[in-house]
């Protein structure tokens, strides 16, 4: 008997969502922390699926461990142990384990990739990591503003968000979440090093990119950077080490902050590059409440997709 098309939702980025379904799943995600293990199980019977095709810590432990919190079951893919490291065609992939789970978690490289993936899986698709965006990472990180600044914080236009350094996925989906709540965006990249400019245009006015880290950070409430050299560019190290020069988060930058300030870095990081050790050690540092937040966000998360 042919297979009925199942109708499904995906997460592929930050704009599929919208202002008030954004702040509900924050809101969750919330109370998601505040129940911890003993919450309800909406995803019992239910097994998701990571296929990672670059490294992970954060994403793969706290989707599995969500997975498991909910009530489901969780398996990793890695593509190096499976047929797609051998050049299994992707669409046939998708289709498979579309047929054996009930979600797949996704990281690769191009997001051409990922959308292929949605497109030939009927089930819902969370992106977990391309080149261009990185979604799941910004429930956490916008769950730690929340928590910082209240729930309402980065929906008002004033609010002053700092990103310093590559204008990457990251940086990426900050300009997507800047896009759906409407905070002010200030992106300090060196010249060849800009974020999405699409991205940037759909901010329209909210977000802009400087060239001075000093500039970006005046008066920000909260700074966020991010390696230079990204996964899938490591042969890039040496440029970007001397085309970041002088874009580093360290104590003298974080004089030009807001007091009340906060640091956020998605992790993994590097000491003396990127942020300097006292900042990411330092009582300005929120980056560890951030991490443990992927969990809870994303419990938010696969509930909604599969409830
Ligand atoms: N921040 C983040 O996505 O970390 P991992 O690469 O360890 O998953
Ligand atoms: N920009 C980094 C984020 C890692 C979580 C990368 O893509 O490697």
């Amino acid at each position: 008997m042919a297979r009925t098309p199942r109708a499904k939702r995906d997460f592929l980025k930050l704009t599929d969502l919208g202002r008030e379904e954004l702040q509900g799943l924050l809101g969750r995600a919330a109370e998601w922390k505040l129940l911890g293990k003993d919450g309800p199980k909406p995803l019992a019977r239910q097994t998701v699926g990571l296929v990672f095709e670059k490294a992970s810590t954060r994403t793969r432990v706290s989707f599995e461990v969500a997975a498991a919190q909910l009530g489901g079951g969780s398996l990793l893919l890695a593509s190096r142990d499976s047929q797609l490291g051998r050049g299994e065609p992707i669409e046939d992939t998708a289709r498979v384990l579309a047929r054996y789970l009930d979600c797949l978690v996704v990281r690769t490289f191009g997001h051409d990739r990922l959308e292929a993936i949605a497109r030939w899986a009927d089930i819902p698709v969370v992106n977990a990591l391309t080149d261009a965006s990185h979604p799941c990472q910004l429930l956490a990180d916008l769950q730690t503003v929340a928590e910082r600044f209240g729930p309402d914080a980065a929906t008002r236009a004033d609010f002053p968000v700092a990103w310093i350094g590559d204008g990457n996925n990251m940086a990426n989906s900050w300009l997507e979440a800047c896009a759906v709540l409407g905070f002010r965006l200030t992106l300090a990249c060196p010249a060849g090093y800009d974020p999405d400019a699409g991205l940037l245009a759909r901010c329209a006015g909210r977000a802009r990119v400087v060239r001075s880290p000093r500039e970006a950070v005046s008066g920000a409430l909260v700074v966020n950077t991010d390696v230079w050299a990204s996964m899938g560019q490591e042969a890039e190290q040496a440029v970007r080490a001397r085309a970041f020069q002088g874009f580093i988060v360290d104590p003298a930058l974080m004089q030009a902050a807001d007091p009340k300030a906060v640091v956020l870095h998605c992790l993994p990081a590097h000491r003396g590059e990127e942020i300097a050790a006292e900042v990411l050690e330092g009582p300005q540092s929120a980056v560890f409440d951030q991490a443990e937040n992927r969990l809870h966000a994303q419990k938010a998360l696969l509930e909604m997709l599969l409830g």
